[in-house]
């Protein structure tokens, strides 16, 4: 049977990579994961989990959850720490999902070394369980538990199925859900700047490809040891369309999609590795660093060359359109920490798109703001981690949804 990373997974819940844990420099909870992905997967559920929420509390129960493919527990951390609203700043967090409110989270994963870890780190809450399972066979081990409110998956499970198997996964969730029930998919983007080899990919056979977690382990360690291997589909917006078409046709349901979001198209694992793109800069490795404490980032590291995009009608013109606005925000804000500019002495102001104004403002009003503070490190511990806000906002704002990331999150919903 195909590898499906055992050897990469087993190996990092032993090293503690899966514990649950917040920002570092490197690894699987680096700063990126813990600021950018998982806060905007949260800002990206935020109004179809509200809803949900909201609906099962008018019908008077919990909220019931399963996890595909779940590690150690990481989408209860996702789901659980969505807060309601923009916080103003006297605010204290109120969450969408509060973890009294859910009757049941199950974790699915083929890994029994996840399974346990997860079972050892939720073992004071009765409603969170673990159990081993092999999603390539479908859902119908579970078929006689009471539909789920949310199938939920997060950060590529799912692209370790081919595509059918996923169909068949699919099939069986649509069969067993409710009315209403969310299916969160996350897949790798195909059309990431980190692999523009598989952009071109046409028969489903060219859209799985080997991958390897090499960005799990420092530099020096990825030049001493082989990293395991293993196959995954990677998925472009248009497929998880026809996804949902050819589910509403073969399930006697609805399934809607409700977003797509492409999650990280400049910031990338493998931006760090170029495991599959040599031209690329360590991108992330930068960012990572706006956002450490105390530690200040050679903010030249984080301007990227728009030629390194390659030709492609669909691709090329958003990435290099997103590329150019990123440079223009850390220039500025390179050249605003040495008093060499203003804002009215940008060229180009009116021709700017909204988020990108936005992003200049920010970035201006807080280094006008904070640089007169003597405390701390006014420059890596605010100016810095709000640089990285704005181009992670930037991002977002920017992106449709195509695949265009490393990650490509998909919010379906059934309608009975
Ligand atoms: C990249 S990890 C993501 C883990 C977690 N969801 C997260 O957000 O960090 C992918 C997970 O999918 C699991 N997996 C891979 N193939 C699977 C399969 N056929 N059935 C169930 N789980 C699988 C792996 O064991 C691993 O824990």
């Amino acid at each position: 049977m195909q590898s499906v990373g055992e050897k990469t997974y087993s190996q990092a819940v032993r090293e503690g990579k899966y514990d649950l844990y917040v920002g570092n420099l490197f690894g699987k909870y680096d700063n990126v994961r813990t600021y950018w992905e998982d806060q905007l997967t949260r800002i990206a559920l935020r109004p179809f989990l509200r809803e949900l929420v909201e609906r099962c509390r008018r019908e008077n129960r919990g909220v019931r959850i399963v996890d595909l493919g779940c590690g150690a527990g990481q989408g209860y951390e996702i789901l659980t720490k969505i807060d309601r609203r923009d916080l103003d700043l006297g605010l204290q967090h109120e969450r969408v999902l509060p973890k009294e409110e859910i009757d049941l989270y199950l974790g699915l994963d083929i890994s029994q070394a996840m399974v346990e870890r997860g079972q050892v780190l939720f073992e004071s809450q009765p409603e969170v369980t673990f159990a081993q399972a092999d999603l390539r066979e479908g859902f119908g081990p579970f078929k006689d538990r009471e539909p789920f409110d949310i199938y939920f998956s997060s950060y590529g499970s799912l692209s370790h199925l081919n595509r059918q198997d996923l169909v068949k996964l699919l099939q069986d969730i649509c069969e067993h859900s409710g009315n209403e029930s969310l299916i969160v998919l996350d897949f790798l983007g195909r059309y990431s700047i980190e692999w523009p080899d598989f952009w071109f990919a046409d028969s489903e056979d060219e859209k799985v490809r080997d991958y390897t977690m090499s960005y799990l382990y420092s530099e020096a360690v990825r030049k001493e040891v082989e990293s395991d291997r293993f196959p995954l589909r990677f998925w472009v917006g248009s497929d998880v369309k026809d996804l949902s078409e050819e589910l509403t046709q073969t399930c006697g349901l609805g399934v809607e999609v409700l977003k797509l979001m492409d999650r990280s198209m400049l910031v990338g694992r493998h931006t760090d590795t170029q495991e599959y793109n040599k031209q690329l800069k360590p991108i992330r490795r930068a960012v990572n660093s706006l956002h450490q404490d105390y530690l200040r980032t050679n903010l030249e590291e984080l301007v990227i060359d728009p030629a390194i995009v390659p030709d492609h009608p669909v691709i090329a013109p958003p990435l290099r359109e997103l590329i150019d606005s990123w440079n223009v925000v850390v220039e500025y804000c390179q050249q605003r920490l040495w008093e060499r500019c203003s804002l009215t002495q940008l060229e180009g102001w009116d021709d700017f798109a909204k988020p990108l104004q936005f992003a200049l403002m920010t970035i201006d009003r807080v280094i006008a703001d904070v640089g007169w503070m003597w405390y701390g490190d006014p420059r890596a511990n605010i100016i810095e981690p709000q640089l990285g806000y704005a181009l992670r906002t930037l991002e977002y704002e920017m992106q449709r949804g195509r695949g265009c990331g490393h990650g490509l999150v998909a919010i379906l919903k059934t309608q009975k």
